[in-house]
């Protein structure tokens, strides 16, 4: 078994799980994003990526990909039902986002969930360098910094979760929360998207765990954990090269033209999740069509939505309720050859996206609880011209980041409603001026400042080694 000195441990494989005859396979760039931060990072760099490459048969034998080798882990149907849409997808990310949907405890999920992350940290052992640096990623894989610093003590271990981490109320439920927690502290750094979410994190080491914690570091006996906040982000030049790209303007304007050239048009991109607030926001929508303050003419709206998890029973129902709730907006707003909203339901490719983006005058990102949401930064990076309006849900961590966005609070119906129609009635000089300065701060802060920082904080971790934490 061929060893790297980077390894990066993440439950799914960046590349589709089809191989085409010729044995190639391509980057999947699957709509998530953990892929589409990692995949612009790893290009190129002499690391593997372990991870699960869908199918529940035995683990395939994969090429390597852009100079990155592919290490998959196999999974049984009952480990994908049990570790993936049981335990991460209906257990911790519910109960990571608010609890916006009931969390499910089932003991067999927790049993899968350990299994599973065994197998990972195995994963990871056998082909990680003597003295390697292994980079584990998210929810489903918490207890892998723990196992893999029982196989190895020799390497360095990161983790980062992508997903926000629940304050101490919510985490408290958790009947194995313990676990988790000395699970993620195998790490030497353990990595969050925002300060706050360090700070809860911190708090439970000390409350369930006694450790003495700060907001920076925590003492598990003789080691010190290193925790901090790293807000991930996506490659800015990349995205607006593309935008720029004379094929992708041709493309925006085609699309403008097949829609008939309205004033304006509102866009939202999401996974279909029911932290996206997708619900919520058609409502608000449909309450402006109904009061007149938007006219199907002259406003469209258009809604991506990539089904997501589609076997997890939540992820289902919305798919219906979504989709009962466009068909009733369009039966009574629409005209012919002229719905109220255009509704997409299919995976595009980056350059497609870019067009969307580009003829997009409002990005509607109205999540009501997420990690970072990388659409908006991308909507941002494709806005060459300064142009587009960012409507923004507070309760996303790139609000953080981009305070110049209109920002919106996606629980209050009114509100939303009055700050969508700020967006689209705002001149071109407020407009301007918000996506200069937000675009100035994702030239400065792109995945490859996130990933440096994040890895100079981990070798640095080494060197606190016996300091003392005093709580
Ligand atoms: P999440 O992490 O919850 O999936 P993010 O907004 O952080 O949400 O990341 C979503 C990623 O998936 C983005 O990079 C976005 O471009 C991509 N994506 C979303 N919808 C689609 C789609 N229909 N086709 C292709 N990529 C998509
Ligand atoms: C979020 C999670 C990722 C996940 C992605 C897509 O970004 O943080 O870990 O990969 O959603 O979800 P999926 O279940 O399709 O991998």
């Amino acid at each position: 078994m061929r060893q790297s000195p980077l390894v990066v441990v993440a439950h799914r494989l960046p590349i589709d799980d089809s191989v085409a005859p010729d044995g190639a396979c391509e980057w999947r760039r699957s709509p998530g994003g953990l892929v589409s931060a990692l995949h612009p990072l790893l290009r190129d760099t002499p690391a593997t990526w372990v991870g699960w490459a869908g199918g529940t048969g035995p683990a395939p034998h994969l090429p390597d990909v852009d100079g990155v080798r592919m290490h998959s882990v196999p999974l049984t149907g009952d480990e994908l039902r049990d570790h993936y849409e049981g335990f991460a997808n209906a257990t911790l990310w519910p109960l990571y986002h608010d609890a916006v949907e009931h969390p499910e405890y089932h003991r067999r999920w927790w049993e899968a969930y350990q299994r599973v992350n065994q197998r990972f940290a195995e994963a990871a052992a056998e082909v990680a360098e003597p003295g390697g640096l292994v980079w584990v990623q998210d929810y489903h894989l918490q207890l892998v910094p723990g196992l893999l610093r029982e196989l190895r003590p020799d390497l360095r271990i990161g983790f980062f979760l992508h997903v926000p981490f629940p304050p101490p109320e919510l985490f408290m439920q958790l009947p194995r929360r313990a676990e988790l927690l000395r699970g993620m502290l195998g790490a030497d750094l353990v990595g969050f998207q925002r300060a706050q979410a360090a700070h809860n994190f911190a708090q439970l080491a000390a409350k369930v765990l006694q450790l003495p914690a700060t907001d920076r570091r925590i003492a598990v006996g003789d080691r010190v954990v290193r925790i901090g906040a790293f807000p991930v982000s996506i490659d800015t030049a990349e995205m607006s090269a593309l935008a720029a790209r004379p094929e992708v303007v041709d493309r925006a304007d085609r699309l403008r033209q097949d829609l008939g050239g309205p004033e304006h048009v509102i866009l939202s991109v999401d996974r279909m999740d029911y932290t996206k607030g997708i619900e919520q926001r058609l409502k608000a929508y449909r309450e402006l069509l109904a009061s007149g303050d938007v006219k199907v003419r002259d406003t469209v709206l258009i809604q991506v939505a990539v089904p997501s998890r589609e076997r997890v029973a939540r992820y289902q129902i919305l798919r219906d309720r979504v989709e009962h709730q466009v068909g009733r907006i369009n039966g009574e707003f629409g005209r012919v050859g002229e719905p109220a909203i255009h509704y997409l339901t299919q995976p595009f490719d980056r350059a497609e996206l870019a067009a969307l983006y580009r003829i997009a005058d409002v990005m509607a990102v109205t999540p009501l609880r997420d990690g970072m949401n990388l659409v908006a930064k991308e909507y941002v990076a494709a806005r060459v011209d300064d142009t587009g309006a960012l409507l923004l849900s507070e309760f996303a961590g790139a609000a953080a980041e981009l305070p110049q966005a209109y920002l919106v609070n996606p629980h209050d119906l009114e509100g939303l409603k009055q700050e969508l129609l700020r967006a689209l009635r705002a001149t071109p000089e407020d407009v301007a001026a918000r996506m200069r300065a937000m675009r100035d701060h994702l030239r400065h802060n792109d995945i490859h400042a996130w990933a440096g920082s994040y890895l100079s904080a981990l070798e640095e971790s080494g060197s606190l080694l016996g300091r003392r934490v005093t709580a």
